[in-house]
């Protein structure tokens, strides 16, 4: 998230790999289980309390917490290491929607049939993200959808078309004298690749089909277009922008540099902290726009705990996954985080319409038609060909056409030579 954080991570690692050393003096019948967290200060608290209360009904467990990045491709990076050789440090893992289908197919983590966990209650996709062949592997914790926030201050609502968006950022940029009309996330990473997903949609496009990569079609360049048009033609968005993650835009906006950012739900409670943001009280959340042939398109995201395979304590670990999943702990999140729940029926509590950004029959739609990235346990693959290219093609490096065509040929032919590409155009020699 922060340019530097891979340094962090660099840190973190022997920093928790020390801790672990030395932390663990046990004491007899407690059973220690670590957990990786966030390191942004309301995520981070609201789940300290939470695992504080946990301990307290649970005294025979000891929750241990470790920092690490929240960018999700540092997260990713991390999580290889750990897994890769075999640790059994972290017991409990906060997956990425995208990763399950790799970690479970890897047999970096357990099946969760043992623990009888009850699905029922959750929204059906974000049951489905998480399950690998004939087995769930993880429980949805919370759901992200991308959307566009907007400055209520500086403009009466929000813009519905890509043309009214570059129109309203400009106008606002002049008639206010802000620094950016536009904030989105576009550095090369996986946040990349849900911002161009929104605008894909907003198009009318689709990654893949049926097994079949579909993005190098005419929604795929006129998206493609349109974001490169909206830094260089346009200038609405800056060209540093190209290198920023989600917190890079979170503070350009709550500095009130910017009339618009695309983001998830987190930021919305953070902006709303006048201690830190000069925008509290002055945005508010909309769908992103769309041209006639798409619909506004939300990304699904959002995080997932899934179990180490190789746990020592795997009731334990399932103890605190299922505390916290439970609905007061998510009802929890979303007061101090904004973070929406993955539990369908409290859209229908009346606390949650205190909580989030936007009413929850809004957010419950949002979710229920949030696009999802391909389920396959070679996303993160295809998502890094797809990330260079896009990248090149937004620092004009290469035309959009070009580049998109390039992304899918590759992308096809990785699919094929693991047997997992259906009807695509036959690998090239
Ligand atoms: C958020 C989303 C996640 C997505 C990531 C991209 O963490 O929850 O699904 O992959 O952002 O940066």
């Amino acid at each position: 998230m922060l340019p530097d954080l891979r340094r962090l991570a660099g840190f973190l690692l022997p920093v928790a790999l020390l801790l672990a050393a030395c932390g663990g003096a046990s004491t007899p019948g407690v059973v220690e289980v670590t957990l990786p967290v966030s390191v942004l200060g309301a995520e981070a608290e609201v789940l300290r309390r939470q695992l504080r209360r946990f301990m307290e009904e649970h005294p025979d467990i000891r929750v241990v917490q470790r920092e690490t990045p929240d960018a999700a491709d540092q997260r990713h990076q991390l999580y290889v290491q750990w897994l890769n050789a075999g640790a059994s440090d972290p017991d409990i893992l906060q997956l990425d929607v995208v990763w399950t289908p790799e970690f479970a197919a890897a047999g970096w983590i357990l099946p969760l049939e043992r623990f009888a966990p009850d699905t029922s209650a959750f929204f059906p996709t974000t049951v489905s993200a998480n399950r690998w062949g004939d087995s769930l592997f993880a429980l949805p914790w919370f759901v992200d959808v991308g959307m566009l926030y907007w400055r209520t201050d500086l403009m009466a609502a929000p813009p519905t078309t890509f043309d009214g968006l570059v129109s309203s950022a400009r106008a606002a940029k002049q008639r206010h004298g802000l620094r950016h009309g536009l904030v989105w996330q576009g550095a090369r990473y996986e946040g990349l690749v849900t911002t161009f997903l929104e605008y894909l949609g907003g198009h009318g496009g689709r990654i893949m089909e049926q097994g079949r990569v579909v993005v190098a079609s005419a929604a795929g360049r006129q998206a493609l277009r349109e974001m490169r048009s909206e830094i260089h033609e346009s200038g609405i968005v800056p060209t540093a922008a190209l290198t920023w993650h989600e917190e890079e835009t979170r503070f350009a906006f709550q500095n009130g540099e910017s009339a618009f950012m695309r983001n998830w739900p987190y930021a919305y409670g953070l902006m709303q902290d006048s201690a830190q943001s000069r925008v509290a009280g002055r945005f508010a959340v909309a769908p992103m726009p769309a041209t006639p042939d798409g619909t506004p398109t939300a990304a699904l995201g959002g995080a997932q705990l899934a179990i180490n395979r190789n746990t020592e304590h795997p009731e334990a670990a399932w103890r605190v996954i299922d505390y916290l999943t439970r609905p007061e702990q998510m009802l929890e999140r979303a007061r101090v985080v904004g973070q929406f729940p993955t539990r369908a029926a409290l859209y229908d509590d009346p606390e949650l319409a205190a909580a989030l950004s936007i009413p929850p029959a809004q957010a419950r739609r949002v979710i229920e038609h949030a696009v999802a990235r391909p389920v396959t346990p070679i996303y993160t693959q295809l998502s890094d060909i797809l990330q260079v290219h896009l990248h090149r093609a937004l620092t004009r490096q290469r035309e959009p056409a070009a580049a998109l065509a390039q992304a899918q040929a590759e992308m096809q032919q990785l699919l094929n030579r693991v047997g997992l590409g259906i009807g695509g155009p036959p690998a090239r020699r």
